[in-house]
């Protein structure tokens, strides 16, 4: 199924994704066509709500460097930050539900993440680098959270017409609000 990417201003991008408990043929196919859908958009990974479903499921590209787009993709179900180390670092983020703009973020260098795959089972890693600030930027989207929000209320105000242009260029596209 192609799935349509939710913009900016499209409430479910502000709602707090619920847990999945059925990992059925579904679940997989979703994460499949979420691969296909970041690998369509060029991005480094996606959350459901992005794709308009309220599910704690994000696929993300395991990257080394900002450059690694080779990177395999992984499947995160139910994910969930554990431990983050106090050493953090600033990297100017994009995120594919706000086209066009960028800001840097400060965010913990290292994570410990639990997550379940696609069968269920529960896995903890230990990540750092590009792959635990994908991880981060996504996970935050299950929680309703965006990247712009970690900018300061300068560059926000700066960033308040743009945003409100692509929420307006996008609105017809969005589901009504639930
Ligand atoms: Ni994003």
């Amino acid at each position: 199924m192609r799935l349509q990417l939710r913009y900016y201003g499209d409430p479910i991008l502000r709602k707090r994704a619920s847990d999945v408990r059925e990992f059925d043929d579904a679940l997989r196919e979703l994460a499949e066509d979420m691969i296909a859908t970041m690998r369509r958009e060029a991005g480094v990974g996606l959350a459901a709500t992005q794709v308009g479903i309220e599910k704690r499921v994000l696929v993300a590209l395991q990257m080394e460097n900002p450059e690694d787009s080779e990177a395999p993709e992984i499947v995160m179900v139910n994910p969930e930050v554990l431990d983050r180390s106090p050493d953090t670092w600033i990297y100017e983020e994009g995120c594919l539900s706000i086209p066009g703009i960028r800001g840097d973020v400060t965010r913990p260098e290292g994570i410990r993440v639990r997550y379940q795959d696609l069968h269920g089972k529960s896995h903890v890693i230990d990540v750092d680098g590009m792959f635990a600030r994908v991880l981060q930027h996504e996970i935050d989207h299950l929680d309703g959270k965006l990247f712009i929000d970690y900018l300061s209320t300068g560059e926000k105000t700066l960033l308040k017409t743009r945003l409100k242009k692509i929420a307006e260029k996008y609105a017809s596209q969005q589901a009504p609000p639930r």
